[in-house]
């Protein structure tokens, strides 16, 4: 027990990964996304991606579906089919005590292509797994039956299933209980018998089978997977990763082994960072093939790890290469019972089918490998996320060289983008794909659309790898280092490097920015904004990085007083208008020693808002707020949308009961801002902003007032209750603190100025 206990005494150090540099949340304006779902379809998880690029097949709950995926932003349904258990295997799976409602359905585990006309699917249909081939072409189930083995019983359970030349090969457990682990080859072509593991008990221990792989050049087929290390003897209960092979031709023995693997050997994988504990448990692994044109021995394997021992959320990725596992399973082999190293010829190697008795019965005892499959490169600890799901992309940059491009799924549902670059890994840039949790079973990309595919209970969601345009200016483009994203000096666009565009500037190992976009810079546009005395004015202002940080100037002073002036969390700055606070202010933003203007504003008071023209007046509200919904939005504003939504609520509540409302408090300088960014002579704002002024400006003094009241009643009803139930006092000072420190003034008002709202009791308790 000991050296667990030592283990157990290991801190995680902090996070080894950035933060992502940008974060969209979901259906950001910015980074769309392509959702389908069907209402009466669900667990649209296992996803398969046509030979074409242009169907993805899903298999789902009790059916499988044929989506049309040829479009970029939209999916459609193609073709469906219905795969139900009978009403006869239901009622069998819950007189065995399953919820008939929820563990029998037909939950599909497999979908593989088997031959050019036809998929072959596995799913657990009602605790009794049964496979089916479908027919492309028409989309119908052909033939279907039992297929223990093939895949769970259980819709929970993980497995792994990879066809080869018509022949399938899987990994699953293969009762009821789930607790037999099997290796299997089915659908065995010419003469060749089906194989299957000797003794599963004794090569297996309790695994969970995470993924496969074939190796074409060596014939080989590799199952990633975990289970419980029998080599430790100190505990039972140490998970470790591995690699476990079988040859494609292997027929099993002659007399001892028949129908069994006599290929059969296993590896382990070792994650692991110095001063970290072991990252033993396998989440994924993915499969990423040579680039054309390289031996195959060039393919890698990058795999997602968890720690048995951390109940932190933390894990890691770590790099394997084929090359390696290769050696692994060509050099020394210990037994499991005794430890002792065994060499011997025959282990770990493909036809053996005429080998003697005694060959084979060394192969039935020696089937762990001596050496460990080591990670080569970067091991990437993450101690703040929980990755479950990794798709990695080979990309050439502008510079030619080529840059692998990690996509991982965080249980939480956002999809980190990530690059492994020589100074670190660096997330370029994290998206939510979802916000409820989700099982989520396939994750699958296709390079050449450049889109990945995640399958979800709720349906599927379609990603694109890159979205050059967020980046506008040189600076923002080049700070992303996002091999897939290049600034074009001719077109002055953020764009992919494989539009043939020869200008193309990247960042991608630290170089200065400053001088790659010495040139590019746009001068910045200044907003006008007109504003009367002693009016609150908010000047948004949006970071275009999680990095970045900002710093406002003003054309008056230096500094910008505390007194006068509050920065605000979400980077805008606030003020009272005045003499004082008139004049220009510019936000600037710095990364990486990169500086870059955000956004200037001319801050002008108003001489006298009540000589404005009358004829604005008449403008409805119901007009206005229409011209505000239909507004193109403008880039990075999901705050700034916000703020747009707000103010049309308020006006909406304005067109009720006009008297209700604040001047100035629902229609700030940033909301008209928002409304033409790019209004560089401020004429036409002004006046807009006059109407407002005019309309609003006797209920100003009327509300004003109200608002005062409302403060003395408050603090004298605050009295009272503190007198009245001294042992309440703190409660209550806590809640009306928190009613002054709130920054949207307009629900409080709101409320506070409809009469019979106005009292303390109201507000302490909102
Ligand atoms: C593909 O497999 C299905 C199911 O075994 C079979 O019916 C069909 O004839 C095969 N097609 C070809 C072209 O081999
Ligand atoms: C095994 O031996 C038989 C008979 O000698 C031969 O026909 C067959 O090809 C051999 N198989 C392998 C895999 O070497
Ligand atoms: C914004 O201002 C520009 C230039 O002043 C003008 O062409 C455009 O029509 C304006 N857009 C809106 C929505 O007012």
């Amino acid at each position: 027990m000991a050296p667990s206990v030592l283990l157990l005494g290991l801190v995680l150090s902090s996070a080894s990964a950035l933060p992502p540099r940008i974060s969209f949340l979901i259906d950001s304006i910015d980074r769309p996304l392509v959702h389908f779902s069907l209402p009466d379809v669900q667990n649209t998880n296992m996803l398969l991606l046509s030979d074409g690029v242009s169907t993805l097949y899903v298999g789902a709950q009790d059916t499988i579906l044929s989506l049309d995926i040829s479009q970029s932003d939209v999916i459609r349904l193609k073709k469906q089919v219905s795969w139900r258990p009978t009403a006869e295997e239901i009622s069998k799976c819950g007189m065995k005590g399953k919820n008939s409602q929820v563990d029998c359905p037909n939950f599909v585990h497999v979908v593989q292509p088997i031959n050019s006309t036809h998929l072959y699917a596995c799913g657990s249909y009602a605790f009794s797994p049964h496979y089916a081939f479908i027919d492309v072409e028409s989309f119908t189930l052909v033939d279907q039956g039992a297929a223990k083995g093939h895949c769970p019983f259980s819709p929970y359970e993980r497995s792994s299933a990879i066809t080869i030349d018509e022949e399938l090969y899987t990994a699953t457990t293969s009762n009821f209980l789930g607790n037999q682990p099997q290796i299997s080859r089915y659908f065995s072509r010419g003469r060749r018998p089906d194989v299957s593991l000797d003794s599963p008990i004794s090569l297996l221990s309790e695994p969970t089978f995470v993924s496969s792989s074939f190796d074409p050049e060596q014939q080989k087929i590799y199952f990633f997977f975990n289970e419980v290390g029998k080599e430790f003897r100190f505990t039972n209960e140490l998970r470790t990763a591995r690699v476990a092979q079988v040859c494609k031709d292997d027929v099993g023995g002659v007399r001892i082994l028949q129908k069994k693997w006599t290929s059969f050997a296993k590896a382990t994988l070792n994650c692991q960072k110095p001063k970290h504990p072991p990252f033993n448990v396998l989440q994924d692994m993915f499969t990423l093939q040579p680039p054309e044109g390289s031996e195959s021995s060039e393919t890698v394997f990058y795999g997602i790890f968890t720690s048995q021992w951390s109940t932190q959320t933390a894990s890691a990725v770590c790099t394997f290469r084929l090359k390696d596992i290769r050696s692994v399973f060509s050099g020394a082999y210990k037994n499991i019972n005794t430890l002792q190293l065994v060499t011997h010829p025959y282990l770990g190697k493909c036809g053996l089918a005429n080998s003697s008795d005694s060959n084979l019965a060394e192969v039935r005892k020696n089937f762990l490998t001596s050496r460990s499959v080591n990670p080569v490169g970067q091991v990437v600890v993450s101690s703040e996320q929980k990755y479950s799901r990794v798709v990695v992309m080979r990309t050439q940059a502008a510079n030619s060289q080529h840059y692998n491009v990690l996509f991982l799924l965080t249980e939480t549902g956002f999809l980190h983008k990530m690059v492994l670059l020589d100074q670190g890994p660096w997330i370029i840039e994290e998206i939510q794909v979802f916000t409820q949790p989700q099982v989520v079973r396939s994750m699958v990309l296709s390079a050449s659309k450049g889109v990945l595919y995640v399958g979800t209970s709720a349906g599927v969601t379609a990603v694109s790898v890159a979205r050059c345009s967020t980046y506008q200016s040189c600076g923002q483009c080049l700070l992303a280092r996002d091999p897939l994203c290049g600034w074009s000096r001719t077109t002055k666009v953020c764009t992919s490097p494989d539009a043939h565009h020869q200008d193309l500037v990247q960042n991608l190992e630290s170089r200065s920015v400053e001088e790659d976009c010495q040139e590019e810079n746009k001068p910045t546009e200044v907003t006008e904004v007109g504003v009367h005395l002693n009016e609150a004015v908010k000047l948004p202002c949006v970071k275009s990085s999680n990095r970045a940080s900002l710093t406002w100037t003003f054309s008056q002073s230096r500094s910008l007083p505390e007194n006068l002036f509050i920065h605000s969390a979400d980077g805008s700055l606030r003020f009272l208008a005045s003499s004082r606070t008139s004049g220009t202010y510019s936000c600037e933003a710095e990364e990486d020693g990169f500086r870059e203007v955000v956004v200037s504003y001319n801050v002008r008071l108003f001489p006298n808002p009540r000589h404005l023209p009358r004829t604005e007046v008449s403008q409805s509200p119901e007009e206005s707020f229409e011209d505000i919904e239909t507004q193109e939005p403008t880039r990075s504003s999901d705050f700034i949308q916000e703020l747009e939504t707000k103010t049309i609520i308020n006006r909406k509540q304005d067109s009720r009961s006009e008297n209700t409302e604040v001047p100035g408090d629902h229609m700030t300088a940033e909301d008209l801002s928002t409304k033409n960014k790019s209004n560089k002579e401020g004429y036409e704002f002004s006046e807009h902003a006059g109407f407002i002024a005019k309309s609003y400006h006797s209920e100003l003094v009327v509300v004003s007032f109200l608002l005062a009241a409302c403060l003395c009643v408050l603090v004298l009803g605050f009295l009272h209750t503190w007198r009245q139930k001294k042992t309440d006092s703190r409660s209550v000072l806590l809640e009306a603190s928190e009613f002054y420190s709130k920054t949207n003034a307009s629900t409080e008002i709101c409320s506070l100025s409809s009469p019979e709202n106005a009292g303390p009791d109201q507000t302490v308790t909102q």
